[in-house]
């Protein structure tokens, strides 16, 4: 780059360093959506509320709420260039309008770091398990053994606790590295892996001629299997698997090079994250059926049904070996964004050294961690709130509640609250049928399903038990 050049961007850059290309951007972003969302928790949820019912919704969310917040996020961010937080803060001051809009960075700070106390955990699991795998420790074995391992995995909080461990320290050491030297340089090892990986697993997939039914099944309507919370379990996911709502897009979008597109940026991750859902997911039932698994085992379907079908099918050791280490590969490129927010954040306000902070929010994520990693074992009788262990809890309070609030707040922002010229400028929709489209969503469309599902959520939850309780049945 020229002298010239860089003078003359000096203000449209971040202070913690840009990606390299447009590309990397998006692979980046695409890094941070394709995570354990896809592979781990929408074939369960898929499987639990009616597979193509659930699904239905699922896009719904993702085309009219996904689509537009994921923009303004990226949006928010690049006009920023700043942590979510005084991003949000700097547009707001530039325009007039209250500091108070700032809190929702805020809650993206706190959210990153919940959502990845637990998903850390989990990825802990998925790490040990792609080493249980390669093993061959599940050759042969028969439903009860697989069962029995699994409990006694995550029932050991000691060992549950090594790999939870030593999946933090990696994600933070890469974190601690900076925007390239260390995102980057993850996105760029690890991303053409996981799309190779992907490819194998659907081949061996097919393979084991278990397709037609996986199909059937992720593409069968049950509506009798939906239950009240499907619409906010399909809004909260697709939330979620986007990883929009509580800023990590946004502190990505900070670091978007001003020459590429928002609106071609989201279009591929939004395709891409539901293609991998899709295609995972296929892979997966595809096994399991092949040999005439339960389909709909919940959230340790990964964990005790594929080993059983991996354990019983040609190569399975070494092809199950790969495909818990895909999921390791998507989980980690999720984990190093949800701390952006909060790292970027501290290291603006205190003018300090990026490695002492990731180090600090590190601990601090790691120590919230241990309640879930005691989820399943020394703490797993206690419930804060219905049957919900603290990882469950963590889980769903921020993809039920936390990310979909959030999300409201940002497409209120920009949607109501930004000028137009410069909202659709950083956009770059000059096409008017776009512009008009993309605002009726923002500022009606999104705030209103996102509210509408609220308000059902929140009818069948607490009126309807207020109702039954006063007039009876
Ligand atoms: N989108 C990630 C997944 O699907 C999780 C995530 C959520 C990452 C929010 C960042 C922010 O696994």
């Amino acid at each position: 780059m020229s002298e010239n050049n860089v003078t003359t961007n000096v203000n449209d850059r971040s202070q913690h360093g840009m990606w390299s290309s447009k590309m990397l951007f998006v692979l980046a972003a695409v890094g941070s959506a394709v995570g354990l969302g896809n592979i781990w928790k929408f074939p369960y949820m898929m499987g639990e509320q009616g597979g193509g019912a659930f699904f239905l919704i699922y896009l719904f969310c993702i085309a009219l709420i996904g689509f537009p917040v994921m923009a303004a996020e990226i949006l928010i961010g690049r006009e920023g260039r700043m942590s979510p937080v005084n991003s949000v803060l700097k547009l707001a001051r530039e325009h007039n309008r209250s500091k108070s809009w700032s809190l929702m960075g805020w809650t993206g700070v706190f959210g990153g770091v919940l959502i990845l106390s637990f998903y850390a955990v989990v990825a802990g699991w998925i790490t040990f398990y792609i080493w249980r795998l390669f093993s061959g420790e599940f050759t042969g074995a028969d439903a009860t053994e697989v069962n029995e391992k699994w409990g006694n995995f995550v029932g050991d909080p000691v060992q549950v606790f090594l790999w939870f461990t030593g999946f933090m320290a990696v994600t933070i050491f890469f974190v601690a590295r900076g925007v390239n030297k260390g995102l980057e340089l993850a996105i760029r090892i690890c991303m053409p892996l996981l799309f190779i990986l992907l490819v194998v697993m659907l081949v061996y997939g097919f393979l084991q001629g278990g397709l037609m039914d996986a199909l059937r099944f992720m593409f069968h309507f049950d509506f009798s299997a939906m239950k009240w919370d499907t619409p906010i379990s399909a809004m909260g996911h697709a939330f979620f698997t986007l990883s929009i709502g509580m800023g990590a897009i946004m502190a990505y979008g900070a670091y978007m090079p001003r020459e590429g597109s928002v609106k071609s940026a989201v279009g591929i991750i939004v395709v891409i994250d539901t293609l991998v859902a899709i295609l995972a997911g296929l892979a997966i039932f595809s096994i399991v059926f092949a040999m005439n698994l339960d389909p709909a085992a919940g959230p340790s379907l990964l964990f005790k049904t594929a080993p059983v079908a991996f354990g019983n099918l040609p190569l399975g050791a070494i092809f199950g070996g790969l495909f818990f280490l895909f999921v390791g590969f998507a989980a980690f490129t999720s984990a190093i964004s949800l701390t952006e927010p909060a790292i970027a954040y501290f290291v603006e306000r205190f003018n300090t050294n990026r490695v002492v902070v990731a180090i600090v929010i590190g601990l601090i994520t790691w120590l919230l961690g241990i309640l879930s990693v005691l989820s399943t074992n020394v703490l797993a009788n206690l419930h804060l709130f219905r049957d919900w262990t603290f990882l469950d809890f963590f889980d769903k309070f921020t993809t039920y509640l936390v990310l979909p609030v959030v999300g409201l707040v940002i497409a209120v922002f920009v949607g109501w609250f930004l000028p137009w010229e410069r909202v659709r400028k950083g956009l770059d929709l000059s096409d008017d049928t776009m512009w008009q489209i993309w605002i009726i969503c923002i500022r009606y469309v999104a705030p209103i399903a996102i509210f509408t599902v609220f308000a059902f959520t929140l009818y069948q939850e607490v009126v309807t038990p207020l109702l039954r309780m006063l007039f009876g049945e």
